[in-house]
């Protein structure tokens, strides 16, 4: 079922000032899709909750509208839109066994007990909890409690699903796994979906699309690889996973070889090509050339010793930190600017581990360079 919340805005009476108001949303539209698993992301305070209890119906917007498939709810009360909302409390009742919990909605709703009995043994199976049906709440882990959970919210096939970080009291391992879970859970019931999470990358794992909120505003909608490689703005780039900014100017806008959108000059007036652009900008704008630090490589620091093949050598510096995390080895380098370079360096045992002190360079390819507005 489709969800769409046209110009809302949530005032709440502000706890800093006596008698004065704070929009914890403001101007929202969006419009999730049939059977699309959309997430809410952003810092602390947002306005991702407002926004998901907006939709079940614990809160209506001061403004706006908001409408579940054909029909306007904002008068609907919550226990008639079918929108089944999963906490990260999991609010399973301790008293029942598993299969009981999972059934309970649909006995609410007074279905036959043959009916309930292979319901509820479906959605177990697909959950992988088929055995722990007549176990205690107290007798599972976190990970089993939170999948008793989510399979009593799917076994209802609410028009809507809304979570509101529910695996943020789990292991970071576990939460590896569950994100995976409610990912695989969520296709087989196709069921329309609304994610919280201030998690970037459990964002990225669930998500067909991505909103990103700050102070009450959308800053940005867009696929896992568009919130990522084509952020619109400085605040979604540094959002979402470290980002290295270099002050330029625009030089120009063409269609140059594929993956190559332009070219930029930097604060010493070399050209350099890029391999795309955000929106809104135009030849002679000051703008940010944008690099991730795994899009980064880095050389010995010796002319030319980097410039093989499709890389662009940016400049050099001295490594300030250099720390190894098995898999990887997360550098800062110093090169005169405010701001340290952020690189990563993937595979560690196949590449040269740099140590603190040593000269490096470091150079790109065109089409992991991005430029955002200056604003
Ligand atoms: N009932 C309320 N009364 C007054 N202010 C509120 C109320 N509920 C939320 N707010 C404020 O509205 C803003 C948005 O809150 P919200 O709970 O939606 O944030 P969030 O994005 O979910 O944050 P978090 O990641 O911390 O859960 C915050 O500034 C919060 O303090
Ligand atoms: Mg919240």
């Amino acid at each position: 079922m489709s969800v769409r919340l046209i110009d809302i805005r949530k005032e709440f009476p502000d706890p800093e000032r006596e008698g004065g108001i704070m929009n914890a949303v403001l101007g929202m539209n969006l419009e999730i899709k049939d059977g699309e698993f959309l997430t809410l992301l952003g810092p602390s305070g947002c306005g991702k909750t407002t926004t998901l209890r907006m939709i079940a119906g614990f809160e209506s917007p001061t403004e706006g509208e908001i409408w579940i498939g054909g029909e306007k709810v904002n008068d609907v009360p919550p226990n008639k839109r079918d929108t089944t909302m999963v906490f990260q409390s999991y609010a399973i009742f301790p008293h029942m066994s598993v299969a009981q919990n999972v059934g309970f909605g649909l006995e609410l709703k007074g279905r036959p007990k043959a009916e309930i009995a292979s319901e509820v043994d479906k959605v177990m199976r697909v959950m992988g909890i088929a055995e722990l049906g007549r176990r205690r709440p107290d007798q599972l882990s976190g990970g089993q409690q939170q999948r008793v959970a989510l399979a009593r919210a799917v076994v209802n096939k609410p028009r809507v699903l809304l979570f509101d970080e529910p695996l943020s009291n789990l292991d970071a391992k576990l939460r590896e796994t569950m994100r995976v879970e409610i990912r695989r859970i969520q296709q087989t019931f196709g069921i329309t979906s609304v994610y919280v999470t201030h998690d970037q990358a459990e964002a990225m794992t669930v998500s067909d699309r991505i909103v990103v909120m700050e102070k009450g505003r959308v800053m940005q909608v867009g696929t896992p690889f568009e919130v990522y490689s084509r952020p619109n703005c400085r605040f979604v780039a540094d959002f979402i996973g470290k980002v290295n900014l270099f002050p330029v100017r625009i030089a120009a806008v063409a269609d140059g070889p594929e993956g190559v959108a332009g070219t930029v000059r930097d604060s010493s007036g070399r050209l350099l090509p890029v391999g795309s652009f955000g929106a809104g900008i135009g030849v002679g704008d000051e703008a940010f050339l944008t690099i991730r630090p795994e899009s980064l490589k880095l050389g010995a620091g010796l002319p030319g010793e980097v410039g093989l093949g499709e890389s662009v050598e940016l400049g050099t510096g001295k490594v300030t930190k250099a720390v190894y995390l098995g898999s990887l080895v997360e550098y800062e380098i110093d090169s005169g600017g405010d701001k340290p370079i952020q690189a990563v360096s993937y595979d560690p045992i196949d590449s040269r581990f740099y140590k603190v002190g040593e000269r490096v360079s470091f150079s790109y390819a065109a089409r992991a360079a991005h430029v955002l507005r200056k604003d």
